[in-house]
Parts: structure tokens; sequence; C-alpha cells
């Protein structure tokens, strides 16, 4: 039968799911991944915490693994993420720097990351979540010692470590057009008039039944490829208040189909990768207690509704 992959690629789209390290190891995860998917992104392999863990000490025994799995089972795979305010290294967080040390501490470290999988990753999350729910900047370490050209830098740094790979912003809740989604906009304008290398928006599509659909998903997708960047949900699941039961499970089957739907009449909307693709291996439940049921496989890999909705859709 055709897996999600084969759907998605007759509409010249990926469709992947992330992975973490110790997820390797369970080979009936591992197995279907490596089958059913045409991407993937490490959960955490690639953050700065496990790539630099001491100044200058780079380790990729993490993300060359998946790398590794990728290639063996032919998966493109998405390195997320150079720069994010979560799971940074103690050296980074534990002192103060002035603004020219941690510009060089952010260009070192994208030079030797990028350079370390150039040719091995089709695209990097280059910043990771840098603005608020209001649209403000997000006042993370970078913002507060560099300013907000943090983030043309940290675009520049990527770009000449691997002038091929597709260099994104990653952020969620902003699936719908709303405050955050514009101040989004307003920047990649910004970038793409001072020629700043920028490709792509990357939406993390970390939805809740209890928060409602997203508004005007379709639109909001087109708008950002109407300024010439691809656009991809990045990490998607939709989770739910514990415990499902059918009348939730159809809901959050409507709105994997509605998301597959909207990625699809765009042109510029080149794939969607799941945060893991079964209820064995998420994230949800240790970090929104009473809350899970999120991904489209349960937690004995058995496909849900969820699944035959996004066949449906590709
Ligand atoms: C999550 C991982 O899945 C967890 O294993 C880790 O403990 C915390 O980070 N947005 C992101 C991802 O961009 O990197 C996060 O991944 C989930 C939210």
């Amino acid at each position: 039968a055709a897996t999600l992959n084969d759907l998605a690629e007759q509409h010249g789209r990926y469709f992947g799911s992330a992975v973490d390290n110790p997820e390797l190891s369970d080979t009936a995860y591992a197995d279907l991944l490596g089958s059913e998917f045409g991407a993937t992104t490490p959960g955490n392999g690639m953050k700065w915490d496990a790539t630099e863990p001491q100044q200058g000490v780079f380790d990729y025994t993490k993300g060359d693994e998946i790398v590794a799995f990728a290639e063996a089972h032919h998966l493109k795979v998405r390195g997320h993420t150079l720069l994010w305010h979560n799971q940074l290294p103690n050296w980074l967080t534990s002192r103060t720097w002035t603004a020219d040390q941690l510009r060089a501490v952010l260009k070192n470290h994208i030079h030797n990351v990028v350079t370390h999988y150039r040719g091995k990753v089709f695209a990097w999350d280059v910043a990771n979540e840098i603005m608020n729910d209001d649209g403000s900047y997000r006042q993370n370490i970078f913002y507060t010692t560099i300013g907000p050209g943090y983030i043309a830098d940290a675009l520049r740094w990527a770009h000449e470590a691997d002038p091929h790979v597709k260099l994104y912003l990653n952020d969620y809740n902003i699936d719908g057009i709303g405050a955050k989604s514009n101040a989004y906009y307003t920047l990649i304008q910004r970038l793409k008039a001072q020629g700043v290398p920028i490709d792509g928006l990357g939406f993390q599509g970390h939805l809740a039944l209890q928060y409602g659909f997203p508004d005007e998903v379709q639109q909001n997708l087109q708008r950002f490829a109407d300024l010439g960047v691809d656009v991809a949900f990045t990490e998607l699941d939709i989770r739910m208040t514990l415990p499902s039961d059918p009348t939730k499970l159809a809901e959050q089957a409507d709105w994997y189909g509605r998301i597959t739907r909207a990625c699809l009449a765009v042109r510029r909307c080149v794939g969607i990768t799941l945060w893991g693709y079964s209820d064995r291996h998420s994230w949800i439940p240790s970090v929104f207690p009473g809350e899970g049921a999120a991904l489209p496989w349960d937690e004995y890999l058995q496909p849900k509704p969820a699944y035959y909705a996004i066949r449906e859709a590709l």
C-alpha cells in the first residue's frame, strides 16, 4: 500500500516525522518511521546543548546517528535548531557576555554546526521561537545581549557555511492569522528587502482541540508564499484533554485533514512533519499534564482516525 510519503510525493511534497535518539532502539517504531515517511527531524539531537556541550567543543554523535538512520532509509533531514532560548548549554547561560562576545559565540556555533551537516540536511531551523504571542520579539539571551540584529546575523552566518541549505525561521501559534504571524510577516518582508538570506517559515503546528482550529490557515500560508519563501508544517501534533474518546478522535482526524489540505492548496508548502508519529513517543504528556493522544498512530502503533483522514486528504 502507498505510504503517507508516497501520497505526498504525488503532489511534490514530503511527509515526515521527528525522532528522538532513544526512540531508534525501539525497532518496531524505527521500522515504521523508516518505511512510512520521507523526512525526519531530530527531536533533540541537533540542539545547542547536544552539539556544543562545552564552549568550542562540538559533539555530533546524536545528530549523526539520526542522519545515518535517515540515509539508510532514504529520508530527508530537517536540521533543528541552531538558535533557541531552550536547551542551551550551561556554559552559555550561566555567565554574562558582551554583545561582541556573544556574537562571536553564535557565529562560531552556526559556522561549525552548519558546516558539519552540509549536504546532510536540506533545511535548517536557524532561529526557533523568536517572537512572543503579542508579536514583540522574545527577550532571549541573544536579543537582550545583541539586539534584534542577531536574527539577520544568524541567517547570514548559516548561509556562509552552506549556501545551498534552506534557511527557516520556525515558531508555534503562527498557524493562523494573528498578531504573532503578522510579526513574522513584517520581519520576513524586511529581511527580504535587506537581502538577508531567508528561504522559509516553519509552522510548528502544536495544536490543541480545546483551543479551537486556527483562523485562515491556508490564507496565512499563502501570504508568506507570496513574500517569496517556502512554508512547511514542521512539528505537527494535535493534542486533546485525556482520556480520548471517539468524538475527540473524530475531531482530531478532521483537523489533521484540514491542515493537510491547507498545505496542499499552497504550492510553496513543501511538506508536513509530525512531532513524532505515535502516541507511544510524544513530548505532550510530560509538558502538558492531562493532555495527549496527539498523533495519528496510537501507543500500539495502530493507525487512528487521523491517519485515515490524512490519507484521504493527500
Ligand atoms: C521538545 C522535545 O520533543 C522534547 O523531547 C524536549 O524535552 C523539549 O523539546 N518546539 C520545538 C521543539 O521547537 O524543539 C520542542 O521539542 C517542542 C516544541
